[in-house]
C-alpha cells in the first residue's frame, strides 16, 4: 500500500493535470449519469447511513486500519494544501479514562460555574451565576448554546460521557498558522477519517469536548499540543455495539437560492 500511495501522492501534486486534454490526464473515474430520481449511489449511501457512534465494544480496531484511515486523511484537501494538523493516537487505557477524568471535572467546574438554574430564586450565588453565565455568553455564545449546555451538564452528572469508552480516540490538533480557516480543514480531514472508518464497518463520533483538554497544561504537553497548536476535535473509534437507528437522522431542510436564465428562486 506504502508505494501506491507514494505513486498517487506524486500524481495528485502535479497542478498542470487539471489541464491535461482528458485522454492524456489518465483519469480512472468515468463520468457517470445519474437520471433525475436515480437510487443513491454507494458513496452517496455511505453519507447517507453514517451515524455518531457512542456505544463501542472492548475489543479494540487493528492497527493497520487506523493506518489506513489516517492514509485517507492525508489526502483531504486543505486551503493552499497548508494541512494545518497533527494526529495523536490514543489506545492506553489508563490515558483515555485520564481524558475522560479530566474533562468531566472540567464540565462540573463549568457547569458550577455558569448553571444559575441550579441556585434559588433571588439568591446570591443565582445571581452571581447569571453574571457568570452572561460573561461566558459574550466570549463564547456558541458553547453557551443550550445542546452544548446541556451536554455540559449532563457529562457534570455522570448522565454522558465525554470519550464514550472507545478502545482508540484520535486527537486532531490543529496549526492555528494554516492558511484561511484551519477549522475548516479540520472537518475536512475528518470527515475523510470518518468515512474511511464507515466503509470497515467501525463506529466512530465527532468529540468537541475534547478541547476542554486545551485548559491543562499537562495534557497539553502529554498529547504533544505544542505552541502554534490547539486540541480541535477528536474521533472517537472502535466496534459499534448493536446497530446504529436505520432511519435516517432528522435534517433541516435549508433554503436555496437558485440562481439561472435571469431569475432568482427560493427552494426548500
Ligand atoms: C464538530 C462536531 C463535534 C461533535 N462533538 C460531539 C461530542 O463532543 N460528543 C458527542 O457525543 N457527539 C458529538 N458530535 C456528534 C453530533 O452530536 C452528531 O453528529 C449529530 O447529533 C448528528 O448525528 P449523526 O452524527 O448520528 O448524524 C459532534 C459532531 C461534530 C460534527
Amino acid at each position: 500500500m506504502g508505494a501506491a500511495m507514494a505513486k498517487q501522492s506524486a500524481q495528485l501534486q502535479m497542478p498542470e493535470d487539471q489541464e491535461l486534454p482528458e485522454e492524456e490526464a489518465g483519469r480512472d473515474a468515468e463520468i457517470v449519469e445519474i437520471a433525475d430520481g436515480a437510487d443513491w449511489n454507494v458513496v452517496e449511501r455511505a453519507f447517507l447511513t453514517r451515524r455518531s457512534i457512542r456505544k463501542f465494544k472492548k475489543k479494540q480496531v487493528p492497527e493497520h486500519l487506523v493506518h489506513r484511515m489516517l492514509e485517507v486523511g492525508r489526502f483531504a484537501p486543505s486551503q493552499g494544501n497548508c494541512q494545518p494538523y497533527k494526529f495523536v493516537v490514543i489506545r492506553e487505557p489508563e490515558l483515555l479514562a485520564g481524558m475522560e477524568e479530566y474533562c468531566v471535572s472540567e464540565c462540573r467546574r463549568l457547569s458550577g460555574a455558569i448553571d444559575y438554574t441550579a441556585y434559588p430564586e433571588g439568591s446570591l450565588k443565582r445571581i452571581a451565576t447569571k453574571s457568570a453565565a452572561r460573561l461566558f455568553n459574550s466570549l463564547d455564545p456558541n458553547m453557551m448554546h443550550p445542546i452544548p449546555l446541556t451536554a455540559t451538564r449532563a457529562i457534570a452528572a455522570g448522565r454522558f460521557m465525554v470519550f464514550h469508552r472507545a478502545p482508540t480516540v484520535i486527537v486532531i490538533l490543529m496549526d492555528n498558522h494554516g492558511i484561511g480557516v484551519p477549522a475548516i480543514d479540520i472537518g475536512i480531514v475528518g470527515t475523510n477519517i470518518i468515512m474511511a472508518a464507515h466503509s470497515y464497518g467501525l463506529g466512530t463520533c465527532w468529540i468537541g469536548f475534547s478541547k476542554l483538554l486545551n485548559r491543562s497544561p499537562q495534557w497539553r504537553e502529554r498529547l504533544g499540543v505544542t505552541e502554534r497548536f490547539e486540541v480541535s476535535e477528536a474521533i472517537c473509534l472502535g466496534y459499534p455495539v448493536g446497530k446504529p437507528a436505520e432511519s435516517e437522522i432528522e435534517r433541516a431542510t435549508h433554503e436555496i437560492a437558485w440562481f439561472e436564465n435571469g431569475e432568482k428562486k427560493i427552494l426548500g
